[in-house]
């Protein structure tokens, strides 16, 4: 068991340099990659307040396939033509939607989400997964948030 004790309502930097360390701790050495998915999946729920869903996609023959997760049960394959998880994938660029109904074929996989931040992760320069959170709350995220996840990302690179 590990106890992490991170304040919610921390600054962002404050919270995501906290999540970043105990993320660290928590994977370091452990090579298996759906371990490490599952533990920084339930991290960032724990952490991160106002989410609906966080998890992982990974890349799997061409598409992304649903990996470990927190929230409800979700779309399990989402082609990379497809979505914000699609976007991010295809471009290897981090997406912020402050308003998902706007993005033009956005996967409602839970209809209670209202803005969502895509982060990929890459090794040698190539997207492995990606990294998606849901917020009920429209423009949830921001540049800030962003920063966080893609440092959480890169950490992720060579253990998941
Ligand atoms: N909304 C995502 C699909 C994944 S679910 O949010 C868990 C998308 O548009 O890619």
């Amino acid at each position: 068991m590990y106890a992490f004790d991170i304040a919610t309502d921390a600054p962002k930097a404050e919270l995501y340099a906290e999540l970043l360390k105990a993320a660290d701790a928590l994977t370091a050495g452990e090579a298996d990659g759906i371990a490490n998915m599952a533990n920084i999946s339930a991290l960032i729920w724990q952490f991160v307040p106002e989410l609906n869903w966080v998890g992982f996609y990974r890349m799997v023959g061409g598409e992304l396939v649903l990996g470990p997760f927190q929230g409800k049960s979700a779309c399990i394959r989402i082609p990379l033509t497809k979505g914000v998880c699609g976007a991010a994938a295809r471009t290897g660029e981090t997406q912020l939607v402050e308003d998902v109904h706007a993005f033009p074929g956005h996967i409602a996989c839970d209809a209670a989400s209202r803005s969502e931040l895509v982060v990929p992760v890459k090794r040698d320069g190539a997207v492995i997964a990606v990294i998606d959170l849901d917020s009920p709350l429209p423009a949830r995220f921001d540049a800030e948030d962003a920063k966080g996840i893609e440092a959480l990302a890169n950490l992720l690179s060579d253990r998941i």
